[in-house]
C-alpha cells in the first residue's frame, strides 16, 4: 500500500493573507523569473492552446490555456539573494488557464480565472493546489514593472494605462511599484463609467496622482511608458501619436496595428520562440506580414535583466515590449505566495489519497 498523499490547498483568500496582494513581492518572484529565463535555468514547453477558430477568436470566443513550467535557481542562489530576488524556486508547476470574455457582463466573473499546481520536487506528487487568477493578473501587472524598470528611459514621468480592468488595474500596480519616477497615471477607456470607477478603485492603492484621459490619442501622446491591456478586437494606436522615448507595452493583442513597429527602435519579447508559436501578438504578426524583418526583434527581457544583451541605450529611443505571458512566472509567483502561506500556517491540506485504491 502506497503512502496517503497530501498537498496545501489556497483559495484566493488565502493567497490574500499569504501576500497575494502585495505588489513589490510580486516584482522580485517576477524579476526572478526574468533572470533565471535569462540564465537558461529553467524549462518552458510551448502552450497548448484549445480554441475554436482562428487566433482573433480568443477575444470573442476563447481559449484555454496550460502553461507547465520547471524554474531552477540553486545554481544562483547567492546571486539572486544578492539581487533581493528571493532566493531559488526548484521545482515545477503548472497553471491552467481558460479565459470567457462573456464572463464580465453575462455572469459576473472574471474573463479568466485559473488554477495552479506546484510539485514537490522530490517525489513530483502535488505540494499545493492554488487558486492562480490572482497569481496571474499580479505576475503580468509584475512584468510590466520589470520591464519598465529596465526599458524605460531614465525620467520616466507619465504613465499611460489603456483598459481599466483586471490587467488595467495590475498595470498601474506593478509599473508604479516598480518605477519610482513615475509621478502621475492617466487611464482609458471607450466606456466612462469604466473609466471613473477604475479612478475611484485605485487611486488611493497607487502614489501617484491618477486621472482619466479623455481619449486614446491623449493618453498615448503624454505618456513615458504605455500599457495595453485591453480586449480590444481592431487596433486603435496610432505611431504618429508615440512621444520621443516611450516604451509601449503591449499585453493584449490587437491594439497596436503591426506596420506600427515599423516605428520602433527596439523590441523585446519576453520569450521570442513562445510569441513565435503561439502566433497571435502584434509583434509576431509584424514578422509575419512583412512589415519589419525578425532581426528587428531585439530579444528577451531575461538578458537584459542579467546584463547579457544591451537594453536601452539613450533616453531617445522608442522601445516596444511585448509579452506573451510565461509559466515560470506564474510559478516564481505562486512559490512565493505558497511559502510566505506555509510558513504562516495558512490555507488548508486536503488528501489527494488516503488510502491508494491500487
Ligand atoms: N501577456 C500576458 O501575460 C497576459 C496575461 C493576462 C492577460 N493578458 C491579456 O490582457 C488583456 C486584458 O485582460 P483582462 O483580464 O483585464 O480582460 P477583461 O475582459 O477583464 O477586460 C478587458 C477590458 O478591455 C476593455 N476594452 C475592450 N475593447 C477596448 C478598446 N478598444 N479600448 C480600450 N479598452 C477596451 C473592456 O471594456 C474591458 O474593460 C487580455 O487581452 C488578456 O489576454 C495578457
Amino acid at each position: 500500500m502506497y503512502n496517503k498523499v497530501e498537498f496545501l490547498y489556497l483559495s484566493q483568500d488565502d493567497c490574500v493573507k499569504a501576500g497575494g496582494l502585495d505588489m513589490s513581492g510580486t516584482v522580485k518572484a517576477t524579476e526572478r523569473s526574468f533572470f533565471l529565463h535569462g540564465k537558461g535555468d529553467f524549462i518552458l514547453p510551448p502552450k497548448p492552446v484549445i480554441r475554436w477558430g482562428g487566433e482573433d477568436s480568443e477575444e470573442t470566443i476563447g481559449r484555454i490555456m496550460s502553461m507547465p513550467a520547471w524554474l531552477g535557481g540553486l545554481e544562483y542562489k547567492e546571486e539572486l539573494e544578492a539581487r533581493g530576488l528571493l532566493g531559488p524556486v526548484n521545482t515545477s508547476g503548472l497553471k491552467f488557464i481558460p479565459s470567457k470574455p462573456h464572463n464580465p457582463e453575462k455572469y459576473n466573473l472574471p474573463r479568466a480565472n485559473a488554477v495552479e499546481i506546484i510539485l514537490d520536487p522530490e517525489t513530483l506528487m502535488p505540494q499545493a493546489i492554488m487558486d492562480g487568477t490572482l497569481v496571474s493578473a499580479m505576475r503580468t501587472g509584475a512584468a510590466s514593472g520589470v520591464a519598465a524598470k529596465y526599458l524605460a528611459k531614465s525620467d520616466a514621468k507619465v504613465l499611460g494605462v489603456v483598459g481599466s480592468s483586471v490587467i488595467g488595474q495590475t498595470q498601474l500596480l506593478g509599473v508604479t511599484a516598480a518605477l519610482p519616477s513615475i509621478e502621475r497615471a492617466k487611464v482609458f477607456s471607450p466606456n466612462p463609467d469604466h473609466v471613473k470607477a477604475f479612478v475611484e478603485k485605485m487611486k488611493d492603492k497607487v502614489d501617484v496622482e491618477l486621472a482619466g484621459a479623455a481619449d486614446y490619442r491623449e493618453l498615448i501622446s503624454e505618456a513615458d511608458v504605455i500599457c495595453t491591456a485591453t480586449m480590444a478586437k481592431s487596433s486603435y494606436v496610432n505611431p504618429e501619436w508615440w512621444k520621443e522615448g516611450v516604451l509601449h507595452i503591449e499585453t493584449s493583442f490587437w491594439d497596436t496595428p503591426p506596420e506600427a513597429l515599423d516605428f520602433m527602435d527596439k523590441i523585446y519579447a519576453d520569450d521570442w520562440k513562445q510569441v513565435k508559436h503561439h502566433g497571435a501578438d502584434v509583434s509576431w504578426r509584424a514578422v509575419r506580414d512583412g512589415f519589419i524583418t525578425e532581426e528587428r526583434i531585439t530579444g528577451d527581457l531575461g538578458k537584459v535583466v542579467i546584463g547579457e544583451l544591451a537594453g536601452r541605450t539613450s533616453d531617445k529611443e522608442k522601445i516596444f515590449f511585448n509579452p506573451i505571458g510565461m509559466g515560470l512566472h506564474d510559478l516564481s509567483e505562486a512559490f512565493r505566495v505558497f511559502e510566505s502561506a506555509k510558513a504562516q500556517g495558512i490555507g488548508r491540506v486536503l488528501p489527494l489519497w488516503e488510502n491508494y485504491a491500487l
